[in-house]
Protein backbone atom coordinates (compact mmCIF):
# COMPACT_ATOMS: atom_id res chain seq x y z
CA UNK A 1 0.00 0.00 0.00
CA UNK A 2 1.10 3.66 -0.65
CA UNK A 3 -0.10 6.78 1.34
CA UNK A 4 -1.18 8.97 -1.42
CA UNK A 5 -3.50 11.76 -2.23
CA UNK A 6 -6.91 12.63 -3.78
CA UNK A 7 -9.08 15.42 -4.47
CA UNK A 8 -12.91 15.40 -2.54
CA UNK A 9 -15.60 18.25 -3.16
CA UNK A 10 -18.59 18.26 -1.20
CA UNK A 11 -20.97 19.43 -3.90
CA UNK A 12 -23.62 22.40 -3.51
CA UNK A 13 -26.69 20.00 -3.14
CA UNK A 14 -24.70 18.57 0.20
CA UNK A 15 -23.41 21.80 1.16
CA UNK A 16 -27.14 23.24 1.04
CA UNK A 17 -28.49 20.30 3.19
CA UNK A 18 -25.82 21.14 5.86
CA UNK A 19 -23.80 17.77 5.40
CA UNK A 20 -20.41 18.93 5.19
CA UNK A 21 -19.58 18.02 9.07
CA UNK A 22 -21.08 14.81 8.57
CA UNK A 23 -19.31 13.76 5.36
CA UNK A 24 -15.98 14.87 7.09
CA UNK A 25 -16.71 12.74 9.92
CA UNK A 26 -17.53 9.59 7.53
CA UNK A 27 -14.02 10.40 5.56
CA UNK A 28 -12.03 10.68 9.01
CA UNK A 29 -13.40 7.56 10.39
CA UNK A 30 -12.50 5.88 7.18
CA UNK A 31 -9.07 6.68 7.29
CA UNK A 32 -9.18 9.61 5.60
CA UNK A 33 -6.61 12.63 6.95
CA UNK A 34 -7.77 16.16 5.91
CA UNK A 35 -4.67 17.96 4.44
CA UNK A 36 -5.98 21.07 3.14
CA UNK A 37 -9.72 22.32 2.49
CA UNK A 38 -11.58 25.22 1.47
CA UNK A 39 -15.15 26.46 0.99
CA UNK A 40 -15.77 28.44 -2.51
CA UNK A 41 -18.57 28.78 -4.96
CA UNK A 42 -17.22 28.36 -8.23
CA UNK A 43 -17.53 30.47 -11.32
CA UNK A 44 -18.78 28.87 -14.38
CA UNK A 45 -15.39 29.86 -15.87
CA UNK A 46 -13.69 27.58 -13.24
CA UNK A 47 -16.52 25.10 -13.27
CA UNK A 48 -16.39 24.67 -17.05
CA UNK A 49 -12.96 24.31 -17.10
CA UNK A 50 -12.70 21.80 -14.05
CA UNK A 51 -15.51 19.51 -15.74
CA UNK A 52 -13.96 20.08 -19.47
CA UNK A 53 -13.51 16.84 -20.09
CA UNK A 54 -17.22 16.12 -19.92
CA UNK A 55 -17.74 18.78 -22.26
CA UNK A 56 -19.21 16.85 -24.94
CA UNK A 57 -21.86 15.33 -23.11
CA UNK A 58 -25.47 16.11 -22.95
CA UNK A 59 -25.40 17.08 -19.68
CA UNK A 60 -22.39 19.52 -19.48
CA UNK A 61 -24.48 22.57 -18.95
CA UNK A 62 -26.63 21.13 -16.52
CA UNK A 63 -24.11 19.97 -14.66
CA UNK A 64 -22.19 23.55 -14.68
CA UNK A 65 -25.18 25.36 -13.78
CA UNK A 66 -25.61 22.40 -10.72
CA UNK A 67 -21.91 23.16 -9.66
CA UNK A 68 -21.90 26.94 -9.46
CA UNK A 69 -25.44 27.08 -7.75
CA UNK A 70 -24.15 27.64 -4.47
CA UNK A 71 -21.20 27.04 -2.59
CA UNK A 72 -18.77 24.50 -2.39
CA UNK A 73 -16.13 22.44 0.08
CA UNK A 74 -12.89 20.91 -1.46
CA UNK A 75 -10.55 18.82 0.61
CA UNK A 76 -7.46 17.06 -0.48
CA UNK A 77 -7.80 13.95 1.69
CA UNK A 78 -4.20 11.61 2.38
CA UNK A 79 -4.58 8.08 3.16
CA UNK A 80 -3.14 4.53 1.68
CA UNK A 81 -4.34 3.80 -1.63
CA UNK A 82 -6.62 7.65 -1.60
CA UNK A 83 -8.28 7.16 -4.82
CA UNK A 84 -9.42 3.42 -4.88
CA UNK A 85 -10.22 3.86 -1.19
CA UNK A 86 -12.14 7.13 -2.06
CA UNK A 87 -14.27 5.87 -4.66
CA UNK A 88 -15.38 3.30 -2.88
CA UNK A 89 -16.40 4.80 -0.09
CA UNK A 90 -18.36 7.23 -2.48
CA UNK A 91 -19.82 4.44 -4.31
CA UNK A 92 -21.55 4.64 -7.96
CA UNK A 93 -22.00 8.00 -9.65
CA UNK A 94 -26.00 7.19 -9.47
CA UNK A 95 -26.78 7.08 -5.68
CA UNK A 96 -29.71 4.96 -6.90
CA UNK A 97 -27.12 2.08 -7.78
CA UNK A 98 -24.76 2.72 -4.97
CA UNK A 99 -24.15 0.39 -2.43
CA UNK A 100 -25.32 0.79 1.21
CA UNK A 101 -23.21 3.01 3.46
CA UNK A 102 -21.46 5.08 0.67
CA UNK A 103 -21.50 8.30 0.48
CA UNK A 104 -24.07 8.73 -2.41
CA UNK A 105 -26.03 6.10 -1.31
CA UNK A 106 -26.70 8.07 2.28
CA UNK A 107 -26.67 11.84 1.19
CA UNK A 108 -27.06 11.60 -2.66
CA UNK A 109 -30.24 13.03 -4.36
CA UNK A 110 -29.79 11.89 -8.02
CA UNK A 111 -27.08 11.17 -10.85
CA UNK A 112 -26.34 14.62 -10.78
CA UNK A 113 -26.87 16.05 -7.51
CA UNK A 114 -24.92 13.17 -5.81
CA UNK A 115 -23.05 14.78 -3.01
CA UNK A 116 -19.41 14.26 -3.55
CA UNK A 117 -16.95 14.32 -6.15
CA UNK A 118 -14.03 11.74 -6.07
CA UNK A 119 -11.01 12.17 -8.21
CA UNK A 120 -10.93 9.39 -10.73
CA UNK A 121 -7.03 7.96 -11.13
CA UNK A 122 -3.86 9.29 -9.78
CA UNK A 123 -2.86 11.52 -12.62
CA UNK A 124 -6.54 13.31 -12.19
CA UNK A 125 -5.98 13.55 -8.62
CA UNK A 126 -2.86 15.25 -9.02
CA UNK A 127 -4.41 17.42 -11.72
CA UNK A 128 -7.37 18.25 -9.75
CA UNK A 129 -5.62 19.56 -6.37
CA UNK A 130 -3.27 21.83 -8.51
CA UNK A 131 -6.24 23.17 -9.75
CA UNK A 132 -7.71 23.92 -6.47
CA UNK A 133 -5.24 24.44 -4.09
CA UNK A 134 -1.20 26.06 -4.23
CA UNK A 135 1.80 24.13 -2.72
CA UNK A 136 1.61 26.60 0.05
CA UNK A 137 -1.82 25.46 1.12
CA UNK A 138 -1.28 21.52 1.05
CA UNK A 139 0.35 20.37 4.44
CA UNK A 140 3.45 18.13 3.61
P1 LIG B 1 -18.68 13.62 -10.76
O1 LIG B 1 -18.08 12.40 -10.19
O2 LIG B 1 -18.40 14.93 -10.13
O3 LIG B 1 -18.25 13.69 -12.32
C1 LIG B 1 -19.06 14.21 -13.32
C2 LIG B 1 -20.42 14.60 -12.83
O4 LIG B 1 -21.39 14.73 -13.85
C3 LIG B 1 -20.97 13.49 -11.95
O5 LIG B 1 -20.27 13.41 -10.74
C4 LIG B 1 -22.42 13.89 -11.86
O6 LIG B 1 -22.63 14.97 -10.96
C5 LIG B 1 -22.65 14.41 -13.29
N1 LIG B 1 -23.23 13.36 -14.14
C6 LIG B 1 -22.67 12.22 -14.57
N2 LIG B 1 -23.50 11.52 -15.36
C7 LIG B 1 -24.64 12.27 -15.46
C8 LIG B 1 -25.85 12.10 -16.14
N3 LIG B 1 -26.09 11.03 -16.91
N4 LIG B 1 -26.78 13.07 -16.02
C9 LIG B 1 -26.54 14.17 -15.26
N5 LIG B 1 -25.36 14.39 -14.58
C10 LIG B 1 -24.44 13.45 -14.68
Amino acid sequence: MEINKTLSIIKPDAMKSKLQGKILDYLENKGFKIIAQKKMRLTKKQAETFYAIHKDRPFFNELIEFMISGDISVQVLEADNAVSHYREVMGNTDPANADEGTLRKLYGNNIQCNAVHGSDSQENANIEINFFFSKLEVIN
